[in-house]
């Protein structure tokens, strides 16, 4: 059967990562989450300490950066490994998340990272959640899928998702001003900013569960493939 790559990009926490995941697993593709990549660099920076503006320590940061993906079945997640360590845990803190689109904006990391999930897609038969994969990573991808939810409804996904992995710190106000936050420097930065393709198929997921928006993408995949 044809393979094809699909491109979901999307506001913050709006279940791009969900419905990516869920389409690689039925067509047995390759899921990638491309805000993973980002945040692992944002956390490699907060580690090391370094200063955004300190242009030639990021870049050496970023010859020295191995992100990796590895699938745990028995919680069936893919977690983001730094240089061989786990770090699903740590790019997923507030800390991380109220860094990330700074980082984001840097044209050496949006390189560094763009050039990577190239690379990935190469063979087709991708599934990769982002900002600018329709845009940007795969402009060429025969299926490119839009997604937007209602703020709260987003706030109140991405504050559940922290409270199932411990977070009991973080509150629903946080995280509502946290993701409106990104969706307004990510929308608005000079480089690939987020922004629907041109071809892209917008899917609004406030009032739909996790199966009907699979249903809605597997007819355009099928669409396409058939
Ligand atoms: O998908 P996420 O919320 O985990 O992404 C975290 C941040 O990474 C997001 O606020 C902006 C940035 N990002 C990006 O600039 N380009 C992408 N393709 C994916 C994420």
């Amino acid at each position: 059967m044809k393979k094809i790559n699909i491109a979901i990009d999307g506001y913050s926490s709006c279940g791009k990562g969900t419905l990516a995941k869920q389409l690689a697993q039925k067509l047995n593709y390759v899921f990638i989450d491309s805000g993973a990549m980002y945040r692992a660099i944002t956390y490699a920076i907060i580690e090391s300490d370094i200063s955004i503006e300190d242009s030639e320590k990021i870049e050496s940061l970023l010859q020295n950066s191995h992100i990796s993906f590895e699938y745990n079945p028995e919680q069936d997640y893919f977690s983001t490994l730094l240089n061989g360590v786990n770090i699903e845990k740590e790019i997923r803190t507030m800390e991380v998340s109220s860094r990330v689109s700074e980082v984001s904006k840097l044209e050496s990391v949006r390189n560094f990272l763009v050039k990577q999930q190239q690379q990935i897609g190469l063979h087709k038969g991708v599934v990769m959640d982002g900002r600018d994969i329709g845009t940007v990573v795969f402009p060429d991808a025969e299926l490119k899928i839009f997604m937007t939810a209602r703020p709260e409804v987003r706030a109140q996904r991405r504050h559940h998702e922290l409270l199932l992995r411990g977070d009991m710190q973080t509150s629903f106000d946080d995280v509502l001003s946290n993701l409106t936050e990104r969706d307004s420097i990510d929308s608005s930065r000079a480089i690939s900013p987020l922004k629907k393709a041109d071809d892209a198929v917008v899917i609004d997921n406030s009032e739909m569960n996790k199966e009907q928006q699979l249903a809605l993408a597997i007819d355009l995949v099928q669409k396409i493939i058939n």
